[in-house]
């Protein structure tokens, strides 16, 4: 395997929206101020994508997407553990998620089950929470500090 790096990426990267479209994830908010975005890539090129969003103790975590042909590598629990460890250097305390797909992915990475009703104002007040993510997503939550 050649070396991985993990890197911000500009919201306007074509590869970002694409690689989100074709997951079916949302890409309305990819400008919302706020927001960061980070992409793992090697010399064959980009692997996934992931972001976080917010500032302060408590962080949305979002846009995770590994790339068809690079999946079940270990590279989606690698841009996780890349993504908590960028945020826990920026102070955060708590990284919070809305999942549809994975939430076994996610809870088998230490992320609990919460009511989204529980979700802190800055949490529940991002676009994801509020308008983008349907009801029916498992709302997780892990602990950083
Ligand atoms: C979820 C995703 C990022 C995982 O990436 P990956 O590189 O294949 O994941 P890893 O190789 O690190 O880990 C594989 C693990 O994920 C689980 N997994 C992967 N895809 C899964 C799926 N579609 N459904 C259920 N579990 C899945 C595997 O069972 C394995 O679990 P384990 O580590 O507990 O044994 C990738 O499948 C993806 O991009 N999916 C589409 C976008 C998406 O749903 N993103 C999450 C939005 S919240």
């Amino acid at each position: 395997m050649s070396r991985v790096i993990f890197a911000p990426v500009a919201a306007s990267e074509d590869m970002l929206a694409q690689a989100l479209s074709a997951a079916r994830l949302p890409t309305v908010d990819l400008d919302d101020p706020g927001r960061a975005f980070f992409a793992l890539s090697d010399d064959a090129g980009p692997i996934g994508v992931i972001g976080l969003e917010g500032t302060g103790a408590d962080r949305l975590l979002c846009s995770l997407v590994v790339l068809p042909a690079r999946k079940r590598r270990g590279y989606g629990g690698l841009l996780v553990a890349r993504a908590e460890a960028h945020a826990r250097q920026d102070v955060a305390e708590r990284l919070h998620l809305l999942t549809q797909t994975v939430p076994d992915f996610f809870q088998s990475r230490g992320y609990r089950p919460a009511e989204r009703a529980s979700a802190p104002a800055s949490i529940g007040s991002t676009a994801q929470f509020a308008s983008l993510c349907p009801a029916s997503a498992a709302y997780l939550v892990k602990d950083i500090a």
